[in-house]
């Protein structure tokens, strides 16, 4: 499989990658010249960094959807697993907030407190989103409203933002991360580069949250790798 623009070869295997900016700096990681902040990290091909004694980054994972059997909660757990080496992974609930209502922010419900603190505990957030009509699903847009206000108090300020998204689309979520990057823009650290779009078919993750395409699977070690990298060196 390539992990570029998709050719007659890949369209062959069950799902496309779609990677554009991240190919070089694979290529990077495959000679190994990546710096981390303690000195060098040897890298092989997508293997996870080194990180020694570090404590390992306590990531906040969002998932854009409340679908009981959503597929982008089942790429967040395949990457929580495959990401164990670098990151203390905890999910948090977007689904029981109410729609966001400046009337409300005076007394703010306990789920929206909840969400805020979550955000803010993390070292880094990674949002795994569908695409709902080209754009974010509405409940991922209430939540990171949730968490932008009371003005002058966002908890997104300075945050470390990886984002990926799965749908069974040709395009696997590009609209939507693409609305995503923009609105994080704003609101953020660092939202961090490289564009992850999967195509998702049955079986592509079994029921122990492993991906079960080899070529994928490195893809997205080397995208977590890239992640940890970048919120590490934010995190100092
Ligand atoms: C979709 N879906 C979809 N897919 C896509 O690739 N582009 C799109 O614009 C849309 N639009 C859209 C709108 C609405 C209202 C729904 C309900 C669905 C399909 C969507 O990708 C599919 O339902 C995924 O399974 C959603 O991901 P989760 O919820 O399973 O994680």
């Amino acid at each position: 499989m390539r992990h570029g623009l998709p050719d007659a070869e890949s369209r062959n295997h069950p799902f496309f990658v779609h990677l554009f900016s991240l190919k070089s700096r694979n290529t990077r990681l495959q000679r190994g010249c990546l710096r981390g902040v303690q000195g060098p990290l040897l890298f092989g091909p997508f293997h996870a960094p080194s990180r020694g004694i570090m404590a390992k980054l306590k990531l906040a994972v969002i998932v854009g959807s409340n679908r009981r059997d959503s597929i982008n909660r089942k790429l967040a757990q395949a990457l929580v697993k495959l990401g164990a080496n670098a990151f203390d992974a905890s999910f948090v609930q977007i689904d029981d907030l109410p729609m966001f209502n400046p009337d409300l922010e005076p007394q703010r419900p306990e789920p929206t407190l909840r969400l805020k603190r979550e955000i803010e505990a993390a070292d880094a957030i990674l949002i795994v989103t569908p695409e709902h009509n080209r754009s974010i699903p509405a409940v991922l847009k209430n939540a990171i409203d949730w968490a932008s206000r009371p003005y002058g108090q966002n908890s997104w300020a300075n945050k470390t933002v990886a984002v990926t998204g799965t749908s069974s689309g040709a395009v696997g979520t590009a609209v939507s991360q693409q609305q995503l990057r923009m609105i994080l823009t704003n609101l953020v650290g660092v939202v961090v580069g490289g564009q992850v779009f999967i195509t998702f078919k049955d079986g592509l993750i079994d029921a122990e949250h492993n991906i079960t395409n080899e070529g994928t699977r490195a893809f997205l070690q080397g995208f977590l790798d890239q992640f940890a990298e970048i919120a590490t060196k934010l995190a100092a």
